[in-house]
């Protein structure tokens, strides 16, 4: 399945308090873990740390609990289970008109445990100093990833021993985002690599009601007087089966299991609650490859496919006049599949990360990965190595590049950079006025490029 290799939809890093020094046996009260050193980096890591109690049974689509208590002393040197995993969608037309019939759509079930809920840890080991914490949210469009790719080691490299690296994994797919919580933010930064915002729907839109019940249906619940109570019981094997499945029936590159607007956890839309500056957190920076959409768009269709009817099926609540402005916006970007490759990466990634940085006012900044083909999650292989080769290698570039977000962790600027041998040129906080960015590229002949370079005001109105 060509989407499963490209499964770095939303990924985040955030920094923020400060951690005690390095021991290898840590007691959490519920529980005491034995870390390790590992041989290769010389740091420590604590694998598979358990952070809420087991999302089963009567706890499935609960808020996460506090773990039970484990007498005696767990060895941390296991990556965990990863959550049940689902994909984006592969089809030619969205579900949600409604003449496309049913969301049912076969697929291969992957195996991985509901049992999810760990997070990785990894320490300098040595140094007395509290160190900048920071915690990398996977990507997968809120559907896929686990935390087994993104190897703390990696980032504690780049700082120099300078971080400590906590890397959480949470449910996905109807596991997740059926109904959706999370903890309240406890952090002073965020790093955003390709911010993700898919269509966030109200939690009693048609379109949210048309997946519960699909869900109900296609797991044997729908005679049910109480659907939930139902949902908890089932095998979850079938569960499973209906995430892959109903998954798979979206519109291409679209994922459906995702956040909605519940009126009381997520109150608004993030569009709206971003105009209205409402942002947690000191500082902020955002990274975007340049061709952020073309990995979500079906190439099949590079020569039949139609603007108009691609838009109606990436926002199936668009109406006519809807369809008819946003064809015009892009009537001048290059052929149709160069218009819905824009279309889908400036609506998803792109534009929701100038909305991210407006909010933060001039506390942000901005950065481009352009090392060709640019396309989407290829910036992440240069801060995580374990994730995959990074698609330029040349040392300079590598180092300079991930540095630059440990630097950014480590003291909210990345200017101020803890290894002198770092020659990305001074990086200018972007704002609305001056829309400065740092372009992150390299030449035909593969010399690496750091460039200040200005957000192109066609793409901002385009974003508008
Ligand atoms: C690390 O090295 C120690 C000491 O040589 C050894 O006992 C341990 O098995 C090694 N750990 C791994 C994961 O290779
Ligand atoms: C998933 O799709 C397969 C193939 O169409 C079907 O046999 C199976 O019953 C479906 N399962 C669920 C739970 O939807
Ligand atoms: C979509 O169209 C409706 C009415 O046709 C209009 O009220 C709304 O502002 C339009 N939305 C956008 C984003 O243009
Ligand atoms: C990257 O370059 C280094 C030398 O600079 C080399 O040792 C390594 O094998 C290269 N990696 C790949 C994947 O080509
Ligand atoms: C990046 O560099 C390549 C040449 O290697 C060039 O074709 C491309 O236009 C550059 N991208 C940007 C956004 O400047």
């Amino acid at each position: 399945m060509r989407l499963s290799a490209i499964f770095l939809c939303f990924s985040s890093l955030i920094a923020t308090a400060y951690a005690a020094p390095p021991s290898t046996l840590v007691d959490l009260g519920y529980a005491q873990y034995q870390g390790s050193l590992n041989n290769a980096t010389g740091n420590i890591q604590f694998l598979g740390i358990r952070f809420a109690a087991a999302p089963t049974g009567t706890l499935r689509w609960s808020a996460p609990q506090l773990p039970q208590t484990t007498p005696g002393i767990q060895q941390a040197n296991t990556l965990p289970n990863t959550c049940q995993q689902a994909g984006s969608g592969v089809q030619a037309v969205t579900p949600f008109h409604s003449n496309s019939g049913s969301l049912q759509q076969k697929r291969a079930a992957p195996s991985a445990s509901e049992d999810c809920l760990f997070l990785n840890v990894v320490t300098p080991a040595s140094g007395t100093k509290s160190l900048p914490v920071v915690v990398w949210i996977h990507g997968g469009g809120y559907e896929g990833g686990s935390g087994a790719s993104f190897d703390g080691n990696n980032l504690v490299q780049q700082a120099g021993g300078g971080v400590v690296t906590v890397v959480i994994q949470y449910r996905l797919g109807l596991f997740g985002f059926l109904a959706e919580e999370t903890n309240p933010p406890l952090f002073r930064a965020a790093i955003t690599s390709s911010t993700f915002l898919p269509s966030q729907y109200a939690f009693n839109d048609p379109v949210p009601e048309q997946l519960f019940s699909e869900v109900v249906q296609s797991t044997g619940c729908s005679s049910a007087t109480d659907t939930l109570a139902c949902l908890r019981q089932v095998d979850v094997n079938v569960l499973e089966q209906a995430n892959t499945n109903i998954s798979g029936s979206g519109f291409f590159g679209t994922f459906l299991f995702v956040p909605v607007v519940d009126g009381h956890f997520i109150t608004e839309r993030p569009t709206q609650l971003l105009r209205q500056g409402k942002v947690n957190g000191q500082a902020f920076l955002s990274m975007t490859n340049t061709f952020e959409g073309a990995n979500f768009v079906n190439m099949a269709t590079a020569a039949t496919v139609q603007t108009p009817t691609y838009l109606a099926n990436l926002f199936p609540d668009f109406t006519g006049a809807n369809v008819t402005a946003g064809t015009a916006q892009y009537s001048n970007q290059g052929a149709p599949i160069d218009q819905v490759v824009g279309i889908m990466g400036e609506s998803i990634f792109i534009c929701p990360t100038y909305f991210l940085l407006r909010a933060f006012g001039n506390k942000g900044f901005k950065g481009e990965f352009a090392v060709p083909p640019g396309g989407h999650g290829q910036d992440v292989n240069f801060y995580f190595p374990s994730a995959g080769a990074p698609s330029f290698n040349n040392t300079i570039f590598i180092n300079n590049f991930a540095q630059s977000f440990m630097d950014f962790a480590m003291s909210l600027d990345p200017n101020i950079k803890w290894d002198p041998a770092n020659t990305v040129p001074r990086w200018a906080r972007w704002s609305e006025q001056s829309r400065n960015e740092m372009l992150f590229n390299r030449t035909n002949a593969g010399v690496p490029v750091f460039q200040s370079v200005t957000t192109s005001a066609a793409l901002i109105e385009r974003c508008e």
